[in-house]
């Protein structure tokens, strides 16, 4: 997280509203402009009454009513002229997260709301594969897709998507982390493989144990395998928690823009944000994203270099109110009472000399299954690194995963243990 901040401030309900609706008012309007040749409108009068009472006094809503189409990438090139105020509260969002959440030189990044991080991710391998291939003459097959064992399956997407051939390199089991031995290993494998260049996913918090990578250990393996590499950070799930957590020290150990190995991250806001499900954020060093420019969306100003096309504007509008509406100093305080709860909740299974997994600065603990009986799990709702066959249990500490939950878990927990044979 950023020491200083340049364009995150709380901001007060009246002054978030004030902003939204004039953005709203900078926009198209379908009733009063002829617009005849956008296959667009508000919605369905029959069914979202445009003129309900409440909607004067909930931004977020009226946006979602008049519909804003953010097709394409506004950091970059021309937008489309219709949606040009909701839009600029975009552009503002993708900067407030590059330079005061990633530590990014303002004006120095693209990026876009995408439908959540799996896209996100795979907007960030399709980008650094096609540089490759421009650039170096690469093959697709020539690239590999590098990342631990822990990465999200979204990577095995993008490897099947793009024509990459995927390793993953073996995490220890007791610290989830990654050894420069095993990094060696898989880079020499995959270059006798016949890869000649390397993207990397490197992760800021895993899905199932919240364990984060050093995307410094990567970079330093790959110029020591002579691999020309790219490296894309995925915060989809830590992006809004780990810089908080952490502390400016370890944001410091490179993992935001400060780090110049680092080229592109994922943060999805419908993950700790609390935002709703299509915003996952999507930021790149300038200079990448033209190389998925798509010059066949010619009937879209400014053409497309986003993966999904057509999305909804109000989905930039939620973010930007939740962030806005916290400020970077109520969002840290958020954060620390989780940290709180979480630490709380490691103590406990220590105390208890339950085997489990937490990474410092993160909210997952990931329990041993065998240490957790299937029926305690199912009842208070723990999710299982397989469904088969469980060989973790996790808990994510959100915010409705208070103390008093976390503490009916355990009390349950104890008596489980206690009637076992
Ligand atoms: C680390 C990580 N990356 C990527 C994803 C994929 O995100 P989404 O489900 O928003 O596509 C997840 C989802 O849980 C995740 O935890």
């Amino acid at each position: 997280m950023a020491a200083s901040f340049r364009f995150w401030r709380r901001t007060e309900r009246e002054e978030l509203h004030r902003r939204v609706f004039a953005a709203l008012a900078d926009n198209v309007n379908y009733d009063h402009q002829p617009v005849l040749g956008v296959p667009a409108s508000s919605l369905d009068d029959d069914v979202f009454n445009q003129d309900a009472h409440f909607l004067k006094d909930a931004p977020f809503i009226s946006t979602m009513v008049a519909n804003p189409n953010h097709i394409g990438c506004h950091t970059f090139g021309e937008s489309e002229s219709y949606f040009k105020g909701t839009q600029e509260i975009e552009r503002e969002l993708i900067e407030l997260c590059a330079v005061d959440i990633f530590g990014a030189q303002p004006g120095q990044t693209d990026g876009y709301v995408a439908s959540g991080g799996t896209e996100a991710n795979i907007q960030a391998m399709w980008m650094y594969r096609n540089a490759f291939v421009r650039q170096d003459g690469a093959r697709a097959h020539q690239i590999g897709l590098f990342c631990s064992a822990d990465s999200h399956y979204c990577v095995d997407k993008a490897a099947n998507l793009l024509g990459m051939p995927l390793f993953k390199a073996a995490v220890d089991p007791k610290n989830r982390s990654l050894s420069d031995d095993e990094l060696h290993r898989c880079l020499e494998s995959a270059k006798q493989a016949g890869i000649t260049h390397a993207v990397v996913m490197a992760n800021m918090m895993t899905t199932m144990f919240g364990s984060v990578d050093a995307p410094s250990q990567w970079a330093e393996a790959c110029r020591r395998a002579g691999l020309p590499f790219r490296l894309h950070l995925d915060g989809a799930f830590g992006g809004f928690y780990f810089p908080f957590a952490s502390g400016e020290q370890q944001s410091q150990s490179a993992l935001d823009f400060r780090n110049p190995d680092v080229h592109s991250i994922t943060l999805d806001a419908h993950k700790m944000a609390q935002a709703p499900y299509g915003t996952g954020i999507f930021l790149a060093r300038k200079g990448f994203i033209e190389h998925v420019l798509t010059p066949a969306a010619s009937y879209v100003s400014g053409e497309d270099c986003t993966l999904i096309g057509s999305r909804s504007g109000a989905n930039a509008i939620a973010v930007w109110m939740i962030l806005q509406t916290h400020g970077p100093h109520g969002w840290a305080e958020k954060i620390y009472i989780l940290q709180k709860r979480t630490a709380w909740l490691a103590s406990q299974l220590a105390e208890r000399e339950i085997p489990f997994f937490r990474h410092p600065a993160s909210n997952i603990v990931t329990m041993r299954a065998s240490a957790i009986p299937e029926e305690t799990a199912q009842a208070h709702g723990l999710v299982p690194d397989s469904h088969q066959h469980p060989e973790w249990f996790k808990v994510v500490v959100m915010d409705h995963v208070t103390i008093e939950r976390l503490d009916a878990f355990l009390e349950d927990l104890d008596r489980a243990r206690k009637d076992e044979p």
